[in-house]
């Protein structure tokens, strides 16, 4: 299978996993990217099985609307069983890197509401140790070189995400050669720095559950 094929096989498997728990009160959170779009193709065939979503960015909410499926503003939601997204990387605890489409901020706001995190990739982004993919670190645009700054002294090369603004009007460094041996610890010291919004580190609420698409089948990992 290529990589679009897993990605569609484990959106499905997240579809599948959820829908028997979902009922006509249901609210799903969904995340950003390549992997959550093709949950929301496939969770589209579903959509009169649960109420509505909330989105993690303004792209996922167009992507459901176009389905037709309500999105709520998260203010007005109390309870929401499921988060869904994909990452860039997970190791076997599943902690993660995300951030890739500068989503993170969201998308970390809507899985610490979540009371379950499902994870959805390709067998690519399990990875021993996290890193080898840059991590992505939201920034107020004045504190930028601050920051920046900052990384440096953690040992990190943080590169500047340009023409990107988050959907929060913020902007992104993407920070390269990061040794992630403790992802908890590094994760409240980059939260630490001061004109730091959000990292990409999603350790001290990791994912629940992996469903990692491998050209043997859908793994299932849990925490
Ligand atoms: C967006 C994210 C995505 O989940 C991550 O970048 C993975 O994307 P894709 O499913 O396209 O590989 O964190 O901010």
């Amino acid at each position: 299978m290529n990589q679009d094929q897993l990605k569609q096989a484990v959106a499905q498997a997240a579809v599948d996993f959820i829908l028997p728990q979902l009922d006509a009160k249901s609210i799903v959170g969904v995340g950003t990217g390549s992997t959550a779009n093709c949950f929301i193709d496939a969770l589209a065939q579903h959509k009169m099985a649960f109420d509505g979503a909330v989105a993690s960015s303004e792209a996922t909410a167009a992507r459901l609307k176009n389905h037709g499926i309500p999105v709520y503003e998260l203010t007005t939601v109390s309870d929401l069983e499921f988060y869904v997204d994909g990452a860039d990387e997970s190791d076997e605890h599943l902690n993660l890197i995300k951030g890739g489409g500068a989503a993170l901020t969201r998308e970390k706001i809507v899985a610490a509401v979540a009371k379950t995190f499902v994870c959805i990739a390709d067998a690519s982004k399990l990875v021993p140790v996290l890193g080898a993919f840059p991590l992505p670190v939201e920034v107020i645009p004045m504190a930028r070189s601050h920051v920046a700054r900052e990384l440096v002294k953690l040992g990190g090369d943080p590169v500047y995400r340009d023409g990107v603004i988050t959907d929060n009007g913020n902007q992104i460094l993407d920070v390269h050669n990061l040794s992630i041996v403790n992802p908890r610890e590094l994760e409240a010291q980059i939260n630490n720095i001061v004109g730091v919004v959000c990292n990409g580190l999603f350790a001290a609420r990791p994912a629940d559950l992996l469903l990692l698409g491998t050209d043997q089948g859908v793994r299932q990992l849990k925490r």
